[in-house]
């Protein structure tokens, strides 16, 4: 079990006005890897927030929350750096995103945090060319809107992803996870289960919380209450 492991809350579906507060009530659920989904209006049609939104979490969040970025934004190299200042602990760009995903991976692990890289739905396994990620995000949606159905059949691309990924890497499903679809990724060999929707848009999303992770097999909050991730 690594600080990348278990059910990550999307805050895409939280209430925006009581961020913080939405976030500490699934931590005090257990919830410890906060998904946070940068959108930036070209690489998906939304807009979402940028650095600023994730600093302000930092700094309102207790040293336990372990800030997990998804950048789907184009040429995201660009931005790592503004993103892992803020506080970004894991930034995950996507190989469609860049023809520098070597050197995005760099650009990310220089800056101070862990490198995810993440694969549309339609993109070839074989596309998660390097196999040095500290993550490796397998979306289950296309991305660029929370609440859309779980793609039937992404098990197996999970089952893909972790023979090419080095022995080990966490492996990240994103898009209409639920508690029935968390226990079978988890069959698959998933780690890391970001729930947006099903958590924010319940009306106890610490319940929903726990229902999932209970789902998933990683039902204990990790690392243990009260301390902090190790780095
Ligand atoms: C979609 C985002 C997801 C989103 C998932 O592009 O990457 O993280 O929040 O939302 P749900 O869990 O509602 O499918
Ligand atoms: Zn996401």
């Amino acid at each position: 079990m690594s600080r990348l492991t278990g059910v990550a809350p999307s805050i895409l579906s939280a209430d925006f006005a009581r961020l913080a507060s939405q976030v500490e009530e699934v931590m005090a659920a257990g919830a410890r890897l906060i998904h946070c989904d940068v959108m930036d209006g070209h690489f998906v049609p939304p807009i979402t927030f940028g650095p600023m939104v994730v600093g302000a979490l930092r700094e309102a969040l207790p040293p336990e929350a372990v800030l997990d970025v998804h950048l789907m934004i184009e040429r995201p190299e660009r931005h790592v750096a503004d993103f892992a200042r803020a506080g970004a602990d894991n930034i995950t760009i996507h190989v469609e995103a860049t023809p520098h995903v070597h050197h995005a991976v760099n650009a990310v692990r220089e800056a101070g945090a862990t490198a995810g890289i993440a694969l549309n739905p339609g993109t070839a396994v074989e596309a998660l060319g390097i196999a040095d990620a500290d993550l490796v995000l397998c979306m289950t949606v296309n991305p660029g809107w929370g609440g859309q159905p779980f793609i039937a059949g992404s098990e197996e691309r999970i089952r893909r992803l972790i023979e090419r990924a080095a022995p080990g890497t966490p492996v990240e499903v994103d898009g209409g996870i639920d508690a029935r679809t968390a226990g079978s990724c988890a069959a698959a060999g998933a780690t890391t289960f970001v729930a947006g929707s099903a958590i924010f848009g319940a009306a106890d999303p610490a319940e929903a919380y726990r229902a999932i992770a209970e789902a998933a097999g990683c039902g204990q909050p990790y690392p243990p209450e009260g301390q902090p991730a190790p780095n």
